[in-house]
């Protein structure tokens, strides 16, 4: 009989079985050498001498390395054979094939083994103040009830299942369900319509369940999660089930398709005091053996054409790469409180915020709120409740926060801190310096991550291997062991210089970069690897300086990032398209958001509506299609848009518009009729 210690959870640790798994216990030999009290999973690795020497044979040498660290850091039931099996000209990727293992047990089971009153997961509730706390062994029974819940109806290892919930323990614990019975899982953003959610649920034809909550709060509003699912279930015939969790005491319809994920234990005036998810499922759940290349999950991201591509990872290379960057990027240290505030709906809540913190060991921080609930000191008043050790957000709330000013910072206890981490777009050097220096009083580094959806981890970050390395504001700096970063040029050759700048590839493999396009590989070898055969391309610009640092200078491709999300242009596009002749959205720079969504339309001929009403419409368009976050700042009504005499649309044009540089407009001379030009120019100018 194991019982929970000091915890606040409503989740009973009743009667967890310690039936742990020796057998995945296993940790292969660890020999010493003069980098293992930095790096003990390289200490295998003879004649190594410094960090330097090991970040070098990481890329020279990425075989053994990789394998040693992949030996050290996970357990396996089985040991691989192959460390990599990978050609990029083809999209091949392939790592430590022959190994099997089990995700949840290495998130998991082996922590409990030595630590069961860990705390593995603080949830920082939307209501402040009201955190919970839950320990190693809850989640692993939460996790566990969960898996036989599924296992019970139906769900089998290579099966999908969509997860559409806020960030919560029950969402984590879903996403481990999933990996113990090898299950993958295809989290949606809950801030997606119903119909983005439907689209992604019916790209893959094997998603047949859904977990849900009834309610979602975040700010302090309340967002009908289970009724957007119900929506979206009108087109997604293939579902046979949804599972709902209780966030809120509202009640919900429930239909014959519907089956309650919890049952209430305790109940006093209509008020729950503890529920728990089905107590018939047992305590135990016995983990799928996985291959290493068998899928953990899909995560669908936005392109700069067509449909949202639903990218895969796998088991083991993903988990490795997610926890390896998560220890050095962060200088994590056991015992640390790790806070990354992304939503578990997009990869770095994904990597920061489940599997790379849970892989270590790590209290690792469910952030359900808003930077500005109820009041814009709220990150930092967290900071000091739950005395978090490295925080990792956003440029984008911390641009809105300094506007607030400094004192809903100098409030609070900040002493915890020791590393604050930046992701998801460029940071300013405003922004960065007010990080530095007043959150993080200037004693904290500030580490700018750079990687992608597709690379699964970080790729480029300040520090990777040396605590006290020298940081340049606004600068991703160094790439992380094993990875490979290139500039090319416009002709496809490697800039092998430095102070330049071109398109950012990867000029060899890493085990979290993601395999496929879920059913459409083609697509993948397009995208990633047909642009510059041989490597695998970024879709961003980068800037490396004299001392061979790397600052990322954005897209280069028909993406824009609105406050870190990604979208493409084309999405927005298509969305409007149907009310108007035609349009083109484009990306401007925003104070906040980093960027903002600019719509250029064109009027369908004989259609008489006032501008100010189509706006509305089209704006709640593109809400219900995709999200909030991509309707338009600005629409702009053309007559025309300026094409060249093949009829391409010059969005190269159209860019220098919004952002006001009609010096930077380049050469006009392929366009169709310079006068189109003229009339933007003057529309936008009417517009601001
Ligand atoms: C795109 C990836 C990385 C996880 C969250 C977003 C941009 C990301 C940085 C950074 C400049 C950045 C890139 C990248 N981006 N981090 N530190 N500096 N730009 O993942 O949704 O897949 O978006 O975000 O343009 O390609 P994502």
């Amino acid at each position: 009989m194991w019982l929970p210690c000091g915890c606040t959870s409503k989740y009973v640790a009743s009667s967890f079985a310690r039936r742990t798994l020796a057998s995945y216990l296993h940790v292969s030999g660890r020999s010493r050498c003069n980098v293992a009290a930095f790096m003990p999973e390289a200490a295998g690795l003879e004649g190594v001498s410094g960090r330097a020497a090991l970040r070098e044979l990481s890329v020279s040498n990425s075989e053994s390395f990789w394998a040693a660290v992949a030996r050290h850091r996970l357990c396996w039931s089985t040991p691989f054979h192959t460390v990599q099996d990978c050609d990029l000209s083809r999209g091949k990727i392939k790592w430590f094939e022959g190994g099997k293992l089990n995700v949840s047990v290495n998130c998991l089971d082996r922590h409990v083994h030595t630590c069961p009153e860990r705390v593995a997961l603080i949830w920082e509730r939307d209501e402040r103040g009201s955190e919970m706390k839950y320990t190693y062994g809850e989640l692993l029974e939460m996790t566990c009830r969960l898996g036989n819940l599924l296992r019970r109806h139906g769900v089998k290892r290579g099966d999908c299942v969509t997860i559409y919930m806020p960030t919560c323990p029950l969402a984590v614990a879903s996403m481990l369900a999933c990996a113990r019975i090898g299950a993958a899982h295809n989290v949606v953003f809950a801030g997606f319509s119903a119909d983005a959610l439907a689209e992604r649920i019916r790209d893959g034809e094997m998603l047949l369940l859904i977990i849900t909550v009834n309610q979602g709060v975040r700010g302090g509003k309340v967002t009908e999660l289970k009724k957007t699912v119900d929506t979206a279930m009108q087109s997604c015939p293939t579902v046979k089930q949804v599972f709902v969790a209780m966030r809120t005491d509202n009640p919900v319809t429930m239909t014959a398709r519907d089956i309650a994920m919890e049952e209430v234990r305790e109940q006093k005036a209509n008020q729950i005091l503890e529920i728990q998810i089905q107590a018939v499922e047992d305590v135990v759940c016995e983990p799928a053996v996985m291959n290493s290349e068998d899928v953990l999950f899909l995560l669908y991201t936005s392109g700069s054409t067509g449909k949202p591509k639903g990218l895969v990872h796998t088991q083991a290379g993903y988990l490795l790469y997610a926890a390896l960057t998560h220890r050095y990027v962060f200088s994590y240290h056991d015992g640390d409180v790790f806070g990354c505030v992304a939503d578990i709906g997009w990869i770095t809540g994904h990597s920061y915020v489940v599997y790379g913190p849970l892989a270590n060991g790590a209290t690792t921080v469910l952030f359900e709120s808003t930077p500005i609930y109820p009041d814009p000191g709220r990150y930092w008043d967290m900071v000091e409740r739950l005395k978090i050790n490295q925080f990792y957000g956003a440029p984008t709330a911390i641009r809105l926060l300094l506007k607030y000013g400094d004192q809903w910072v100098n409030k609070y206890d900040r002493s915890t801190l020791k590393t604050l981490g930046s992701v998801g777009e460029p940071i300013n050097t405003e922004a960065w310096e007010w990080y530095h220096r007043v959150v993080g009083d200037g004693r904290c580094p500030v580490v700018d991550t750079w990687w992608q959806t597709e690379t699964g981890g970080i790729c480029i970050a300040p520090r990777p291997s040396d605590p006290d390395a020298e940081i340049v504001p606004g600068m991703a700096m160094r790439p992380f062991f094993g990875i490979n970063p290139v500039l090319m040029d416009t002709e496809g050759e490697v800039l092998t210089s430095n102070n330049t700048s071109g398109a950012l590839c990867m000029a060899q493999p890493w085990p979290g970069m993601a395999r496929t396009i879920h059913n459409n590989h083609q697509r993948f070898i397009d995208t990633y690897f047909q642009p510059y055969p041989g490597y695998f391309f970024t879709g961003d610009g980068a800037y490396r300086s004299e001392e061979g640092y790397y600052q990322i200078t954005g897209r280069l491709d028909d993406v824009i990032n609105v406050s870190g999300h990604r979208i493409g242009t084309a999405e927005i596009e298509d969305v409007v398209c149907p009310a108007v002749a035609e349009s083109a959205v484009v990306g401007y720079t925003h104070s906040i958001k980093g960027q903002g969504v600019y719509a250029f339309v064109v009027l369908k001929k004989g259609i008489d509506v006032q501008e100010a009403d189509l706006s509305r419409q089209l704006n709640g368009m593109v809400s219900e299609k995709i999200a909030k976050y991509a309707s338009p700042d600005f629409i702009q009504f053309a007559k025309r848009l300026p094409k060249t005499r093949s009829g391409k649309i010059m969005r190269r044009v159209l860019r220098k518009v919004v952002e006001s540089d009609l010096e930077g407009l380049g050469d006009l001379s392929t366009l169709d009729d310079p006068a189109a030009v003229q009339e933007i120019i003057q529309g936008h100018e009417k517009l601001l």
